[in-house]
């Protein structure tokens, strides 16, 4: 019987979990470049840590079961939850700010497509603690160090922010009530996966009357903050949401990731617990679904039971961001490299074989040999195969003298040189 693997989740070969490890190493460099510590909780949590708070869209996605003493538990699809529950349980003895990151595996049942898997990696950075912009701007940066870890540029990517206080403002000053608000940011949170007419349909069917829907497709159509009209601006609360748009650009300009960097009354996000800035990070080419998303949620700690503190961060995945440096041909080559490899010169001589193998393991050096022996020509070509840095040759010298022959393989010099001295 042949098992197919679960649809939407990935094996990871030799190669592919090379290329996990060069990611995942780089964006713990640059958190930690940043002063993030790292932190990780279990991958199994209460179910109603994410039906309450991340909103009916995660909900759906969603994989859960009941434990057997009846339990409803879910594999996390997201980390913040898990965050802002364990900054709950410690916050009197945390220090403040709270700068963590983590790598977890993510599970979400989504209609699996290029970029999106219902098994997959993510990267979080989140802050807790500081109320202004200032540490928004900082989550940004290090999303940025992190794609320019990776080798993108800011001809590949952009970083689309908006501000939710602003569009709830503009969808409120529309005359659309108040509990109307989350439907109608649902909805816009479809506008790139849904066509246009759809979009409409769907926000004839929330209760949106024709002149609100030709207002919001106006405010959509707004490219920068200063193409916020005086009408809207004379609204106190538009007036204070861009101006702290203003500030988190000003922030961003003074950490030298302006070009990066823009306005998108678009981005909504569609996590429900978003309460000020929120952006994503798109490619440019806008050939893939988001590949960074993140914001600011100020209500979620205390919605567990802290007290109240405010919180921003941000997720990417592993999987877009793969998909998005093969594009670019910035995949690097990632051959596992042996560092020596020992031949015998003459017929399967284990004893000396393995003498040798155990000094240069011992020295902490990775080391292979043939485990199927055979002629020489055969083990060096099985040596080029492990691109080898060092062949050793082992042959009578050995036991004569306790010498054996290195070769390099880069410039392919030989030299006789005592065991005693090899691997350092
Ligand atoms: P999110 O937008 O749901 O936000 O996910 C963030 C990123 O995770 C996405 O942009 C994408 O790269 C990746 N991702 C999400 N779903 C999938 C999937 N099914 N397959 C592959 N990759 C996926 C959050 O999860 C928030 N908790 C982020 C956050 C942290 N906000 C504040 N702190």
């Amino acid at each position: 019987m042949k098992v197919q693997p679960v649809r939407g989740t990935r094996d990871f070969y030799p190669e592919d979990m090379a290329f996990r490890e060069w990611l995942l190493e780089r964006w713990r460099q640059a958190s930690r470049r940043a002063g993030f510590v790292e932190v990780d909780g279990p991958e199994l949590e209460p179910l109603e840590l994410y039906t309450d708070k991340s909103g009916p869209e995660i909900a759906e996605q969603l994989y859960w079961l009941d434990d057997k003493s009846g339990r409803r538990l879910a594999l996390r699809p997201e980390f913040t939850p898990t965050l802002a529950r364990m900054i709950a349980a410690r916050q009197a003895s945390l220090p403040e700010p709270v700068r963590w990151f983590n790598i977890s595996r993510c599970f979400r049942y989504e209609r699996a497509q290029r970029g999106r898997l219902r098994e997959f990696f993510q990267w979080n950075v989140d802050l807790a603690g500081v109320e202004g912009e200032i540490a928004d701007a900082e989550c940004i940066a290090v999303a940025v160090d992190g794609l320019r870890g990776v080798g993108l540029t800011a001809r590949d990517v952009e970083v689309r922010i908006n501000d939710r206080r602003l569009l709830a403002a503009l969808v409120r000053h529309l005359g659309v009530a108040e509990d109307r608000v989350p439907q109608v940011f649902g909805i816009l949170d479809k506008r790139d996966k849904v066509p246009a007419e759809t979009l409409g349909v769907m926000m004839a069917e929330a209760g949106l009357a024709a002149a609100q829907r030709q207002g919001l497709a106006r405010i959509l159509a707004w490219k920068d903050l200063a193409d916020i009209d005086a009408r809207e601006l004379a609204t106190p609360e538009v007036a204070a949401a861009a101006e702290s748009l203003r500030r988190l650009f000003g922030f961003l300009a003074a950490y030298g990731i302006a070009e990066w960097c823009r306005f998108d009354i678009g981005v909504v996000r569609g996590l429900a617990y978003y309460t000020g800035p929120v952006w994503e990070v798109h490619d440019l080419g806008g050939e893939f679904r988001a590949i960074f998303g993140g914001g600011r949620y100020d209500r979620l700690l205390g919605e567990l039971g802290a007290k109240a503190m405010p919180a921003c961060g941000f997720g990417c995945g592993d999987a877009v961001l793969g998909l998005l440096l093969d594009d670019r041909g910035l995949r690097p080559a990632l051959a596992a490299a042996a560092e020596f490899f020992v031949a015998s010169a003459a017929g399967d001589n284990w004893t000396d074989i393995l003498r040798v193998v155990r000094h240069l393991r011992g020295r902490g050096r990775a080391t292979q040999f043939d485990l199927k022996g055979g002629s020489l020509k055969r083990q060096m070509k099985k040596a080029a195969e492990a691109a080898a840095r060092y062949v050793v040759i082992v042959g009578d010298e050995l036991s004569a003298a306790g010498a054996v022959t290195l070769r390099d393989m880069q410039s392919g010099e030989q030299r006789l040189v005592p065991l005693d001295a090899l691997g350092g």
